[in-house]
């Protein structure tokens, strides 16, 4: 494990100038089938692989779950050793964010919809800290999860609109058996939690069934709107927002395309935010 960015860096170079394909797989921990199979993906891709771990307190709100994240250092370091990683990189806040630290990096429009809106400034947390881990670690490609897709939109838009020489591949979403997408946050769900969280994953799949079944261009808003309406009768979930978006503006469709994205944020209870996404037409 690594922990100095400076320590990193040098590597990194030593590799640069040996001719070495880096691979970077940006997380925050606590990981499960999902981190693991980017990690999988990007050994098949480069020569050295480096994970970071970094659990990054410029992306979260006040009052949003920093504290409570969930950390495991040592299962962690066990289960990316079995991925073959070559490189666990856990950067402390103090390193990353040294005293006069001052910073942004904000993709405008992106970040600003979807989870921006109810999380101002998470975007900025995102490209902020991902940028300095491109340059730490000189990276020749980075594996991004498809679960957080809005995140992948807006890094993708960061790495054209800066110019920068890494290539960023998209691993599809990773699920349990019943469908939940996998996520850290999923330890925060107690049983019938778990069942209420389906409500996502449902969602989906009724909407491919709509869009198999269609006969003509079906009405994007009509479509949201049912989606809405059906996890809104679920006991405990609130939506927060239900969204048909074009995958690289992520602006609303009027009718459900080929290649439209079905985006949702749900609140269980109040209390442990879970966000799914899909394409409607399966291929
Ligand atoms: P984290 O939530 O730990 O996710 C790390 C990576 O794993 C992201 O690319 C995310 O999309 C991917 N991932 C999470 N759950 C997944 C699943 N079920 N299937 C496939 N991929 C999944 O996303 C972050 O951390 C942070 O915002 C980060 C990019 C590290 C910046 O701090």
């Amino acid at each position: 494990m690594i922990q100095e960015p400076r320590e990193l860096t040098a590597l990194a170079g030593s590799w640069r100038g040996q001719g070495q394909k880096i691979a970077l797989v940006p997380t925050m921990g606590s990981f499960h089938a999902g981190h693991l199979a980017l990690m999988h993906q990007a050994r098949q891709c480069a020569d050295q692989v480096v994970v970071s771990l970094f659990v990054n307190p410029i992306q979260f709100g006040s009052g949003e779950d920093l504290a409570a994240y969930p950390r495991d250092l040592q299962r962690d370091m066990e289960l990316a050793a079995g991925e073959g990683v070559d490189v666990l990189y856990a950067p402390t806040t103090s390193s990353m964010y040294p005293a006069g630290f001052q910073t942004t990096v904000r993709v405008a429009e992106l970040g600003r919809g979807l989870c921006g809106a109810s999380r101002p400034g998470h975007f900025d947390g995102v490209c902020t800290v991902v940028m300095k881990l491109f340059s730490q670690t000189q990276a020749h490609l980075a594996v991004f999860g498809e679960k957080d897709f809005q995140q992948l939109a807006v890094i993708r838009r960061m790495v054209r609109d800066l110019d920068l020489a890494v290539d960023i591949v998209a691993h599809p979403t990773v699920r349990e058996a019943s469908g939940l997408a996998m996520s850290s946050r999923n330890s925060y769900l107690q049983d019938d939690e778990r069942e209420q969280a389906l409500c996502l994953y449902r969602a989906i799949l009724f909407a491919r069934q709509k869009v198999k079944g269609a006969t003509q261009p079906l009405s994007a808003e009509v479509l949201r709107r049912e989606i809405e309406g059906n996890i809104g009768q679920v006991p405990g979930c609130a939506v927060e927002y239900v969204e048909i978006v074009d995958p690289d503006s992520l602006e609303r469709c009027e009718t459900v395309q080929v290649n439209s994205r079905l985006i949702m944020a749900v609140k269980i209870h109040d209390r442990v935010r879970l966000i799914d996404n899909a394409r409607l037409f399966e291929l």
